[in-house]
């Protein structure tokens, strides 16, 4: 089986229904029953109750343990599928939401990438990222936290969130300082935005990476400029098409953007909520756009050379 890396998965987002239920459960935290659909999945109807939906799921990880809990839970899966290595975005935000501190929620997840490490051999690395929508002052605030508290297993500074809310100027105080202070960062452009959103992430903030990306199809010019300055792209095509963005794996861009030169890397955002694995999308990328085991490894390649860990873990992993 070929080795895969991740890039682009929310941390919050992988917690399965089963999981949610469970730690609802266990912390007598009220659920609403409208999380589900009938047959025991997330219940959402479109990009915006999804976030709607993420957030009343993301309000049951109420303590450390429960961070360790999703975070080993989520490893141990990608193990199974002979990933090597999973960069996922934690948000304090939402910890924040549920009286929990940025020093135990890092703890906890932590923790899961020391368990998962020990029993699978899988590496686990962290994104600390704000939420467009929670606004300019909440991300400077996180960015705040995330310099003032350094752990080896951080590695870089996101935002995720709706990408129609604010403009990318907002947020360059919270990126500069994340920057500054010597980290990388990568920014969700150009998914509900189109290219004008991707050029105004590249011109106002210090990315070296894109979350998604993926609507630089519509700018020949701008993937060029991709191509060119080697950002690499975090595509998602099954989230992509889950929310609505194109019909099918065939309708999605992928195999064009790699045509166009882009770095592409394969991933899954919000696994249990999209119907997907990192698994699930080497082998549909592999079906849908006829990839080779070859290909396949090279994306993998990618997503290792573009990843922000240290130069001596990436050497490791090649
Ligand atoms: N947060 C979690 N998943 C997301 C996505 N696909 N886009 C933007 N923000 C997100
Ligand atoms: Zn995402």
């Amino acid at each position: 089986m070929v080795k895969k890396a991740e890039l682009h998965v929310h941390l919050e987002g992988t917690a399965t229904p089963a999981l949610v239920r469970k730690m609802a459960a266990q912390n007598g935290a009220p659920l609403d029953p409208k999380t589900f659909k009938s047959d025991g999945e997330f219940a959402w109807t479109d990009f915006w109750d999804f976030l709607r939906c993420y957030d009343k799921a993301a309000a049951t990880i109420l303590t450390k343990d429960d961070y360790r809990l999703v975070t080993y839970d989520y490893l141990a899966r990608c193990a199974q599928e002979e990933a090597i290595y999973v960069e996922m975005f934690s948000s304090p935000d939402h910890a924040a939401d549920v009286g929990m501190s940025y020093v135990e929620h890092l703890g906890g997840i932590a923790a899961g990438i020391d368990d998962a490490k020990k029993e699978f051999g899988i590496v686990g690395r962290i994104i600390v990222t704000c939420v467009r929508h929670f606004g300019p002052e909440r991300a400077l605030n996180v960015a705040q936290q995330f310099v003032a508290t350094p752990h080896p297993y951080v590695v870089g500074f996101g935002m995720g969130g709706d990408e129609a809310q604010f403009h990318p100027k907002d947020f360059a105080p919270a990126f500069n300082l994340a920057s500054e202070a010597g980290y990388k960062t990568t920014n969700h452009a150009g998914e509900f935005g189109g290219p004008e959103s991707i050029r105004a992430s590249l011109e106002n903030l210090p990315v070296s990476r894109l979350g998604h990306g993926v609507r630089a199809i519509e700018d020949s010019a701008l993937m060029t400029e991709l191509a060119d300055r080697g950002i690499p792209l975090e595509l998602s095509p099954g989230s992509n098409i889950a929310t609505g963005l194109y019909k099918d794996r065939r309708a999605h861009p992928f195999k064009a953007l790699m045509e166009a030169g882009c770095i592409v890397t394969l991933n899954s955002d919000d696994p249990p909520y999209f119907a997907t694995s990192i698994g699930h999308e080497y082998d549909e990328a592999a079906r849908n756009y006829r990839l080779s085991d070859t290909d396949l490894e090279n994306i993998t390649r990618n997503a290792i050379r573009a990843a922000f860990c240290d130069d001596a873990l990436k050497e490791e992993l090649l």
